[in-house]
């Protein structure tokens, strides 16, 4: 019997199949086109600021003086360097009502990584989350190849992108563990304002859910409202937060992004988020050692 007739006891994971990631989309959208027709297309390509924006000349001299300082070429640890998580915990704390510690936050490999963290956690049997839509389509491919249940709410066109309250509620039920809002929205556009991003925070807390909240484009606003971050209602509801070096410091290639517990009672120890988290960090990649070194001379000169 050859290799080829031989009964195998392995096959692909069919469930991964039906995940449509944005860049296979593109690339179906781009190889489908009509190349007899003369019309000019645009090219649809994902948030790559890299592409358009150069970063900050005193980020590159950051890297290489961490690497030529020789002090991170270690095993990073599971959870991140300290001395990075305590620059991240500084800078966010800015805008917060409360201090974080260092030990409220955890480094990632790009926030891609912390979405793939976190929809695997909350995905214990039954389980279902509430993502918003139009939407990021990471959550979905993530929560779906994890088997967690996806429950959509809307976002609303004629109020600036606004969330569906009563959607939210409308899906929403007792095997709901959290909802995600993306804040400045991609793909609208709109940043929440303060008085609706705090009746999302009491909705959540009614519902008995966590708001997990995605700044990956904290800090880079159009329109006129300020950007109000998520973890200043943590005292209403919990919050985990999602954030990136990619976008604000333009360097998604450099893959660093962090998630924090916002909240300041102590919910995400006692519920063992916290320690899965940690868990999970154990058994993946972590961001390079150089990069996390980094971290504080990046926060402290570039502005
Ligand atoms: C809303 C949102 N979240 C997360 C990400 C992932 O960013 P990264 O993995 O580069 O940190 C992106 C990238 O475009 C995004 O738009």
């Amino acid at each position: 019997m050859n290799h080829k007739t031989r009964k195998w006891n392995f096959k692909g994971n069919e469930e991964q199949e039906l995940v449509i990631s944005m860049n296979s989309a593109l690339r179906m959208l781009e190889e489908n086109l009509n190349k007899e027709d003369q019309k000019p297309s645009i090219f649809l390509g994902y948030a790559d600021p890299a592409g358009i924006f150069q970063t900050d000349p005193l980020a590159a001299d950051a890297i290489a003086d961490a690497v030529r300082s020789f002090q991170f070429n270690y095993y990073p640890p599971a959870v991140g360097v300290l001395e990075a998580r305590r620059a991240i915990a500084k800078h966010l704390s800015c805008d917060l009502p409360y201090q974080l510690s260092p030990d409220d936050v955890f480094l990632t490999l790009g926030s891609i990584q912390a979405i793939e963290i976190i929809t695997s956690i909350v995905a214990q049997p039954g389980a279902n989350i509430l993502l918003p839509r139009p939407g990021y389509p990471p959550y979905e491919a993530n929560a779906v190849s994890n088997g967690l249940e996806v429950r959509q709410f809307d976002l609303i066109p004629e109020k600036g992108w606004e969330v569906d309250l009563d959607s939210v509620e409308a899906v929403a039920d007792d095997n709901t563990v959290a909802m995600v809002m993306i804040n400045p929205c991609n793909p609208c556009g709109n940043v929440f304002t303060y008085q609706h991003l705090k009746q999302v925070a009491e909705t959540a807390r009614k519902l008995g859910v966590f708001v997990i909240s995605d700044e990956a484009f904290g800090l880079v606003t159009f329109g006129s409202n300020p950007f109000v971050p998520m973890g200043v209602f943590g005292t209403i509801v919990p919050v985990l937060t999602i954030g990136t070096l990619s976008k604000r410091w333009v360097v998604p290639g450099w893959r660093l992004g962090w998630i924090v517990t916002n909240e300041p009672n102590g919910f995400f120890e006692e519920s063992g988020i916290v320690e899965s988290i940690k868990n999970h960090l154990e058994v993946t990649s972590n961001p390079p050692t150089f990069l996390q070194g980094a971290i504080p001379q990046i926060f402290e000169q570039v502005k």
